[in-house]
């Protein structure tokens, strides 16, 4: 048996082009919310499809300024070029929602799903709310048959909550379809992922109407996306499949942390054990990466989402399983605190640790659920000193970030024990030790002279790699006591 998955339902073995349905044909689409997921998906689809035009539209004029500016407001490698060769010619940016969504054939909605700060599923369920006005806006200013597809990340079965506000508020005559068309890019790549998608995945219900709009959708993506690539397959299988996808991959990278951790307890070096099992086909080399534990908008937002799905559905097995895999994200963390405490002597008081990296992952400013902001928590309530460099990461930003919400005057006291660097070398001067928090290129051995940092720090010096980027017997044969993730230090323990 070859073991490969083979779809059981016939929609999926069939190539759309050989769907004969009759479709309509779109020339303009809408897309509600120019964030990070409507921004760059919908300038792609501008850029490989000339005979569409693409309006994104925002309630933030500050956003929808930027976008038209030279200035965009997200960096994306890739991403300026492709706005900047289709903007103004069939790619606008725009406040003026009604127009846009009246004009348009199919309309994304692109908006924002944060997880619940408060009430029912807080801290697990995600927010609705900003679906849901989007959604009625399409009902109250549409005038003409619509396509509505779900771009933002949604709880299963959000579509039914879509169809019940469209069908009673929309105007008489008008018919809407919904689609689910979920993101999979991720940041840093997103215009490469968005021109060469693994797959392009359309939900849609299966009915004549629903197949229709789904072939709709599927022939903008033909413009550059071969077609086997552009599968079709049930609304909610389309739902789960995104939050799916999200968990697996969270799952891979905390089961290799919590395999780091037998391997620091035995001997074992993580790197050799991800490439050992990675090289086995079924399994395969990516996400085995052990780290100081993920981060980033998704990974934990879609699990806890999954969590509450579990929940409500009555499977409290199922929501454990999937609980366990943020908590064993959480623990990756508090584990590598501890190896700091131990290793320097069993106290931060007044140390001063060198922490490079505050980005969930290298190539971005985004500081979205990143494990820096938990270590460096952790940190000052070992009363530690931190001089913190990170290459892209605004200053604003992390004040924000490792500030305590609500509570007066912790901006203050945060500055009392974080101080932010200009470069690693002037974080390292006088630490104790450096801990390396995000793998960014300029933090490797090759790149940065770690000799001139040794040179300037408190002796034992320290490096804690949280990201495996160093050379360890070359940081060792400067001077340095090298401690990293999934590597232990057994040998000395034996003599
Ligand atoms: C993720 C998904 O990859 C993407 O498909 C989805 O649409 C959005 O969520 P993103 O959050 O941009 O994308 O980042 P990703 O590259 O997946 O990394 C997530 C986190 O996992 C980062 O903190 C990264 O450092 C960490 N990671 C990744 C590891 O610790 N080890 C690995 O092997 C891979
Ligand atoms: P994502 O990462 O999912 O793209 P973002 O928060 O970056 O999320 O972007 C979502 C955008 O959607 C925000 O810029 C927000 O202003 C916009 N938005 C939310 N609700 C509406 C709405 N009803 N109409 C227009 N724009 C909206």
């Amino acid at each position: 048996m070859s073991g490969a998955i083979t779809p059981a339902n016939e929609r999926l073995s069939r190539p759309l082009d050989s769907i004969d349905i009759p479709h309509k044909k779109i020339s303009k689409i809408c897309c509600i919310g120019a964030g990070y997921v409507g921004g760059p998906t919908c300038a792609v689809i501008a850029y490989r499809s000339p005979d569409v035009t693409v309006t994104i539209v925002d309630l933030n004029q500050a956003r929808i300024d930027a976008w038209n500016s030279d200035n965009l407001p997200i960096y994306e490698p890739g991403l300026e070029e492709v706005v900047k060769a289709v903007r103004g010619k069939n790619l606008f940016f725009t406040t003026d929602v009604d127009t846009s969504i009246r004009e348009a054939d199919l309309v994304f909605v692109s908006v924002n799903t944060p997880t619940k700060k408060s009430g029912v599923g807080a801290g697990y369920a995600a927010d609705l709310g900003w679906v849901e006005s989007a959604t009625r806006h399409i009902a109250k200013v549409s005038t003409s048959d619509k396509i509505v597809v779900e771009k933002s990340t949604v709880p299963c079965r959000t579509a039914v909550s879509m169809r019940k506000i469209l069908d009673s508020n929309g105007k008489p005559g008008c018919k809407f379809d919904i689609l689910s068309n979920p993101e999979f890019l991720a940041e840093g790549t997103a215009i490469k992922d968005l021109l060469a998608p693994d797959r392009v995945l359309i939900g849609s219900l299966d009915t004549p109407a629903g197949r229709s709009a789904a072939a709709s959708l599927a022939d903008v993506y033909a413009n550059w996306v071969p077609r086997e690539r552009v599968i079709t397959m049930n609304l909610w299988s389309s739902e789960l499949s995104k939050l799916a996808a999200n968990a697996l991959l969270a799952q891979r990278i905390s089961s290799i942390n919590a395999l780091s951790a037998i391997c620091e307890a035995t001997g074992a070096d993580v790197d050799e054990v991800s490439y050992a099992v990675g090289l086995d086909s079924r399994i395969g080399p990516k996400f085995l990466k052990a780290s100081v534990g993920f981060g980033g908008s998704c990974f934990q937002k879609d699990i806890l989402n999954l969590v509450y799905l579990s929940e409500s559905l009555h499977l409290p097995d199922v929501a454990e399983y999937w609980r366990q895999v943020v908590e064993m994200n959480e623990s990756q963390k508090r584990r590598f605190t501890q190896r700091v405490i131990s290793s320097l002597f069993n106290t931060l008081t007044g140390k001063r640790l060198a922490v490079l990296g505050f980005a969930f992952k290298k190539d971005t400013g985004d500081t979205r659920e990143s494990a820096a902001i938990t270590l460096i928590k952790y940190f000052r309530q070992e009363q530690a000193k931190i001089a913190l460099y990170d290459p892209k990461v605004e200053a604003s930003q992390i004040w924000y970030d490792l500030a305590e919400p609500g509570v007066v005057d912790d901006a203050t006291a945060v500055k009392k024990q974080v101080t932010l660097c200009e470069s690693a070398y002037e974080a390292a001067k006088g630490a104790d030790a450096i801990i390396i928090c995000t793998e960014w290129d300029e933090f490797k051995d090759t790149h940065l002279d770690y000799q001139k940092l040794y040179d300037v720090m408190n002796k034992p010096a320290f490096v804690f790699d949280g990201r495996l980027i160093l050379n360890q017997k070359k940081l060792e044969k400067i001077g340095f006591k090298v401690e990293c993730i999934g590597r232990s230090r057994l040998e000395e323990t034996f003599e």
